[in-house]
């Protein structure tokens, strides 16, 4: 029996980094999935499925549009009858830009993708959810989202405030048996931060990327989508309402620039 075994899934961002390796562990572990991105890649995703034996189908929206959202739960509905756990896990970066230079509209379109985003997934998915008293949400929020420095500020401000709406919607959801846990992973070598690992690796400093936690690397999508696994999963049955980084350590101290004791 697979950890996963017969469940229908969404998850967004399926096209590349965390959400396609969370694709591929899903399925492996007995998943239905509808696979949602913005981009032709997810179909990409859904083809490795397929070869590894996984049941998928892979659905192209935008997680920003109410009306995209509305029919990427209405094709899992369809396709597998029910809906059990859903990770809204699509983002942008948005770039590292001055603030005194920033626009209302990057603001806008960065919060748009990884809050509406989120919300929207949160809104069309519980009342099938409540309906069955069971299910699982999972938001990707970020460190961004905890701590400063690690992007531009409508990144960490957008990822601050998924953290909130999962806070908040835990309470909501009061009583009805369906959960919803956000991860903070830590630097991810994804689609995302390809130009930093590029520009690193063009550099010869590869080995400088990831030494700020005491794992002394970046971290891997499979170790994000492990995480995501226990979560969406019954293993998880009474975590609720939280937001856990995945980040080798890095948040888990006080900056701190002398030898550690
Ligand atoms: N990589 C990291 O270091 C890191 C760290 C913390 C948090 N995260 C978060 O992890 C999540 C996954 O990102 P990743 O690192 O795998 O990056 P990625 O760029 O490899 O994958 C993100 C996917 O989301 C899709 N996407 C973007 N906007 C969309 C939209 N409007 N509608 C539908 N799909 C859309 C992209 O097409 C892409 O396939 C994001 O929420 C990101 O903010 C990543």
């Amino acid at each position: 029996m697979g950890r996963l075994e017969g469940k229908s899934v969404i998850i967004t961002g399926a096209g590349s980094g965390i959400g396609r390796a969370a694709s591929l562990l899903f399925t492996r572990e007995g998943a239905k999935l509808i696979a949602v991105d913005k981009t032709d890649a997810v179909r990409e995703t859904v083809d490795l499925v397929h070869k590894a034996g996984g049941t998928a189908d892979a659905v192209i929206a935008d997680v920003g549009v109410e009306s995209e959202v509305q029919g990427y739960i209405a094709n899992a509905l369809s396709a597998y009858g029910k809906l059990d756990a859903i990770w809204a896990n699509a983002g942008i970066g948005g770039g590292l830009i001055p603030i005194a230079e920033q626009t209302p509209e990057h603001w806008q379109e960065v919060l748009r993708v990884n809050l509406i985003g989120p919300f929207l997934a949160v809104k069309h998915s519980i009342p099938h959810l409540v309906k069955q008293g069971y299910g699982a949400i999972v938001c990707t929020a970020s460190v961004a989202g905890l701590k400063a420095n690690a992007s531009g500020h409508p990144y960490a401000a957008s990822k601050a405030a998924v953290i909130s709406l999962v806070q908040t919607t835990a309470y909501s959801l009061s009583g009805t048996g369906v959960r919803i846990n956000a991860i903070c992973p830590g630097l991810i070598e994804t689609g995302m931060t390809k130009p930093l690992f590029d520009g690193a690796k063009q550099r010869g400093s590869e080995d400088k990327i990831g030494q700020l936690n005491p794992l002394k690397r970046p971290g891997q999508p499979i170790e994000i989508a492990a995480m995501g696994l226990f979560l969406a999963s019954d293993e998880a049955s009474y975590v609720n309402g939280q937001a856990f980084p995945v980040d080798g350590g890095l948040t888990a101290s006080m900056p701190y620039a002398g030898k550690p004791i």
